[in-house]
């Protein structure tokens, strides 16, 4: 029985949106880094297995951040007064320009790939910049910190400065360079990035389609976030249908796992895409209050039955925690039924289910719990001993809220404790 684990203490997770599971006092078995079952007396066959019991401390799913910017983290907070693009031309470029510096990214991603950990993000999707060699040191860090990620080599061949424009040869040749360089990574995978449609040129994201498809990589990218992008992009690509078509025709939406961040301002017609295609919408609330991108509608979006993700986009976003991503969801939702009461506010257990079973359903079977899903999870103590006040399902309503690393005291992937 060595390859069984047996971990005591409250658990809790999302098995539905709609209602957490809480198991108090409960064992949970892990077999080779999956669950196998949770139990309120543990069963006859384990006796022999040592139990790590956690006592009060809760046993909760992992997070996972589908979309966050790594060379962004020493910019978290900065220029916030502006709007997307004022933010991306003033702050954002020139801030990722300092990639083409390998001893930078050196610096930067190992206190970035830090920070997820300390915040209980053991699988993310990350876009790093255009530059491969920089991108090779952030899979480093990750590898490190055995941490889980799909990481982007980020693509862009116009509308930014110089220092951060590669030639359509030049960002294929690059990403396939990086793809090449990921190997057989037990921890990192590759994804493919173009930024957004205004960074790239046609002919460039037609080849990463293309490429895409042949490898089998899925895609990530920005759609939707404000109207003045909207504009731009239809100005840039008069011949699509809409924002969303303009990756459709690129074979970058929906051929292959794809990962929009924002959509905020989808059209009927686009939802409808959405729904058919697949596609992974990824919430970002906290970025778009910043930039003043708008709120996007997730409980409609949710119950038309689509597949609705969350994340960070730090630095956009200025937290890398993904509990403040869930609890800034239910706030930006309840504005948006202020303001229109017909639109129904975003449950917390359906806030936590999104950034931990939806979210996982985009690396395959984790963010959960149950019966065979892997073992990924984070054991959560509030330092204060009052806490005990509390039942374990208000504690973790605290923990969302306020709490942060000092109350993650421990961290599973896969089984493993890391
Ligand atoms: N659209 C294109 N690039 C970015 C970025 O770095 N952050 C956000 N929030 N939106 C973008
Ligand atoms: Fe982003």
């Amino acid at each position: 029985m060595t390859d069984i684990q047996v971990l005591k203490g409250h658990i809790i997770y999302t098995k539905e949106k709609d209602a957490f599971e809480v198991h108090e006092n409960s064992y949970i078995v892990i077999k080779e880094g999956t669950v196998r079952g949770i139990h309120d007396t543990l069963p006859e066959v384990y006796r022999y297995v040592p139990v790590m019991d956690y006592g009060n401390a809760l046993i909760i799913p992992s997070f996972i951040d589908l979309h966050i910017h790594a060379p962004q983290y020493m910019q978290m907070g900065v220029g916030l007064n502006l709007g997307l693009i004022d933010w991306l031309n003033q702050y954002t470029f020139k801030n990722e320009a300092k990639f083409e510096d390998v001893a930078y990214a050196k610096k930067v991603y190992p206190r970035f790939v830090d920070a997820l950990y300390q915040n209980g993000t053991l699988r993310s999707c990350i876009f790093a910049t255009i530059h491969k060699e920089s991108t090779r040191e952030l899979v480093k860090a990750l590898e490190n910190k055995r941490l889980s990620a799909y990481v982007g080599k980020v693509n862009m061949n116009q509308n930014a400065p110089d220092e951060l424009l590669e030639t359509t040869e030049e960002s294929i040749r690059e990403t396939m360079g990086f793809i090449e360089a990921i190997g057989d990574s037990e921890y990192v995978k590759p994804i493919i990035t173009p930024r957004f449609a205004p960074s790239c040129t046609s002919d460039l994201m037609h080849q990463l389609g293309q490429l895409s498809h042949d490898r089998s990589i899925p895609i990530q990218t920005h759609l939707a976030e404000t109207k003045r992008e909207i504009d731009w992009v239809m100005s840039l690509f008069p011949d699509s249908k809409n924002y969303s078509h303009v990756y459709k025709d690129h074979q970058l939406y929906g051929d292959q796992k794809s990962l929009m961040a924002h959509t905020i301002y989808l059209s009927e017609d686009e939802l409808e895409m959405a729904k058919n295609d697949n596609i992974f919408l990824v919430h970002c609330p906290n970025s778009n209050l910043n930039l003043t991108s708008g709120i996007m509608p997730v409980t409609t979006c949710i119950d038309k039955g689509l597949q609705v993700g969350m994340g960070s986009d730090v630095g956009a976003g200025h937290k890398i925690g993904m509990h403040h991503t869930i609890t800034s969801a239910i706030q930006c939702s309840k504005m948006r039924h202020v303001l229109n009461p017909e639109e129904r506010i975003l449950k917390e257990s359906e806030a936590f289910y999104l950034a931990t079973k939806m979210n996982g359903r985009f690396f395959g079977k984790v963010g959960s719990f149950e019966e065979g899903y892997l073992f990924d999870a984070l054991i959560v103590k509030d330092p204060d001993d009052l806490i005990e006040e509390l039942t374990p399902l208000e504690r973790l309503q605290r923990f969302l809220y306020c709490g942060g690393p000092d109350s993650i005291i421990g961290r599973y992937l896969e089984g493993c404790s890391i």
